[in-house]
């Protein structure tokens, strides 16, 4: 006969004194006791691990395709949480972020799930150029048979809302995939839509027999313990300097900011998100044309957390649904809304077609004000408990009006020394520092320059042997040169091995960073065939597109290729991580 005890054995790798230990407990636990302390452990274990598992499956998990194209992170985080979900039910996932996807992996798919983001004007994130060129090519593979669902993320804002996930869902179903869950475009405030949709993409993907077994409940939420803190925190404004000349037509800040118990665990390459506030005069000018001025609460409302300044088509419909203005809706039935909201603001709106607002009106026309990310430009290997960020002003005129950037400005005219200011930190490990010997070309003209700060910095802290070059440029030399002080200090002590630099306004021709970068074609290539990463930080619109185009040019030039093999010159760097950017 079988004892019920669980004797545990000599050979276990436990102390003798531990063996009996344990023997006292689980040697005459009942088997509810046992079970229950299996299953606690298994749970334990798989939550340490960061990814947490259900009791064994009472049948192999079935597979499910996750692909995410991402620039800043979010459909990454998404992609994760989906992947635990699917975990809960019954489905093993395997993530894949669209920069490495090969396209055979669709087609050997069963289940897939696409996760994506729209950046630039309608275009992919930087890093799923290439994959998602190939998904809507003429070599994409058949997909009949695999059901798919597409989450797609973006910005009202932004006339191309959402467009890269709605093009992404399309061309699956045109491959012949079949859509078991309808897509969603969320904005930026994406967590609960996203969240549902997560739910009812796991609930149309899973398994019909999943859930039925025991399942251990493992608490999801809890952060793994080596995760950066991530939540909003408060900082004091320790430095407020304009680093640009009272004679430049710029104005960019250096803004230190000191954390009470320590600044978030970053590393260089990550930004902050900066919860700001809108212009109190802005508010005061649309509560009037409202004719809503007087209601405080409301005031105080908008100018801390509502975006009150975007006009998107969504918030053209809203105006014309909520008031029934005949003009506003004359414009949207004759298709010139989305010619009319270009350059414009919800003021204009209000103030072309005015009409009286409640209250509920103006909520109803406003989202909840995001927060605007902002590279870090220092590393904590130097400058301790801070964070320093790099900050220009957005000023500009269009429709005969003064338009001022909305977090921009708060810093610039609003915050002071002394002053608070609440962000979170943003990680990014797609725009990291390599090895320590491994050589570096920085390209970061303007504001872009602000995370090559913390990459100088951190290559003299950690004295990394790798070279380092960077490519800098602004509008005049005298008035403009951000950190010039850092960098020539840099070139005295080796933390910076060389420095380029193109100031567009101080010749009549225009000179651009990628003028250097030509220029010096024959050095840049020879880096690269010596292992160098190369990196680009700054304006997304054009800037980031020239330095490709120019890369591209100097190969086929130094190493006489044809365009073709140039322009696979570059994708190889993509593709092995060498060439990052973080452009916007
Ligand atoms: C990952 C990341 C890192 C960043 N790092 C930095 C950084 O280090 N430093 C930095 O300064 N910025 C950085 N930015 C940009 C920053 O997040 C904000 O977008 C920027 O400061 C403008 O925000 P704002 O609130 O002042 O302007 P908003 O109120 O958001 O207004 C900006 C909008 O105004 C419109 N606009 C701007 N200029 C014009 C024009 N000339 N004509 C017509 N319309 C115009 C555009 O619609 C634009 O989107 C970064 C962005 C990202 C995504
Ligand atoms: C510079 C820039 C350009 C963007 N362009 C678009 C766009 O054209 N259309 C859109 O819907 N969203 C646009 N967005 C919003 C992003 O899609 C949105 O922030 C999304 O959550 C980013 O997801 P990710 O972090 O996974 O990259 C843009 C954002 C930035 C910062």
């Amino acid at each position: 006969m079988s004892s019920s005890f669980a004797t545990i054995p000599k050979t276990a790798p436990f102390t003798e004194e531990d063996v009996a230990l344990l023997n006292r407990v689980v040697g005459t636990a009942s088997p509810i006791q046992r079970a229950w302390l299996a299953g606690f452990l298994a749970g334990f274990d798989a939550s340490q691990a960061g990814a947490a598992q259900p009791a064994a499956p009472a049948r192999p998990a079935e597979p499910l395709t996750i692909v995410y194209a991402s620039e800043s992170g979010n459909c990454e985080t998404l992609a994760n949480n989906l992947a635990k979900a699917a975990r809960k039910n019954g489905l093993k996932p395997t993530l894949i972020d669209m920069a490495d996807l090969d396209l055979a992996q669709l087609s050997a798919a069963k289940r897939l799930v696409v996760i994506a983001a729209t950046w630039g004007e309608g275009d992919p994130p930087a890093r799923a150029v290439r994959a998602y060129g190939e998904l809507m090519g003429e070599g994409a593979p058949c997909l009949d048979g695999i059901e798919f669902g597409v989450l797609a993320l973006g910005d009202t804002a932004y006339v191309e809302f959402c467009a890269i996930g709605k093009k992404i869902d399309e061309r699956l179903a045109a491959l012949g995939a079949k859509r078991v869950v309808e897509r969603v475009d969320c904005d930026l405030d994406f967590a609960e839509p996203a969240a549902r949709w997560i739910g009812d993409a796991v609930k149309a993907l899973a398994p019909p027999e999943a859930g039925r077994g025991r399942v251990i409940e493992v608490d999801f939420g809890a952060k793994p313990a080596a995760a950066p803190n991530t939540d909003i925190v408060e900082a004091e404004i320790t430095e407020h300097v304009n680093l640009n000349s009272s004679r430049s037509d710029k104005e960019t800040i250096h803004l230190a900011l000191a954390f009470e118990g320590g600044a978030p665990a970053y590393e260089p390459g990550d930004s902050l998100d900066l919860y700001a506030e809108n212009d109190p005069a802005y508010v005061d000018e649309l509560l009037k044309l409202a004719g809503l001025s007087g209601d405080d609460k409301l005031r105080s409302e908008l100018i801390t957390a509502r975006d009150v300044t975007t006009l998107s088509l969504k918030t053209v419909e809203t105006y014309a649904a909520q008031t029934g203005h005949q003009y506003v809706k004359t414009l949207i039935a004759d298709g010139q809304a989305k010619e009319w909201i270009a350059g414009r603001q919800l003021i204009d709106l209000i103030a072309t077609f005015p009409i009286a607002l409640t209250t509920e009106h103006l909520r109803a026309l406003t989202r909840s004000l995001a927060p605007r990310a902002y590279s870090i430009a220092s590393s904590r290997r130097e400058v301790g408990e801070e964070a320093h960020l790099l900050i220009s002003a957005v000023r500009y005129e269009s429709h005969g009006r003064v338009r001022k950037g909305v977090a921009s400005n708060c810093v610039a005219e609003r915050l002071k020394r002394g002053g608070r200011v609440r962000v979170k930190l943003k990680p990014n490990k797609h725009f990291a520092l390599p090895a320590l010997d491994r050589d570096i070309i920085m390209v970061g003209p303007g504001t872009g320059v602000a995370p090559f700060r913390a990459f100088v910095q951190e290559r003299r802290a950690t004295q990394g042997s790798g070279r380092s070059w960077l490519f800098f440029g602004d509008r005049q030399f005298t008035h403009d040169f951000l950190y010039q002080l850092d960098w020539q200090e840099a070139l005295k002590d080796g933390a910076l091995t060389r420095m380029d630099v193109a100031f567009s306004r101080d010749r009549p021709e225009k000179l651009y960073v990628q003028h250097k970068l030509w220029d010096q074609r024959r050095d840049l290539i020879e880096w690269l065939d010596g292992g160098a990463h190369f990196y680009v930080c700054g304006d997304a619109k054009a800037m980031a597109k020239d330095v490709r185009a120019t890369l591209v040019r100097a190969y086929a030039d130094v190493k006489a290729l044809s365009p073709a093999a140039a322009e696979q010159a570059v994708a190889t760097l993509e593709r092995e991580k060498r060439y990052l950017q973080d452009t916007y």
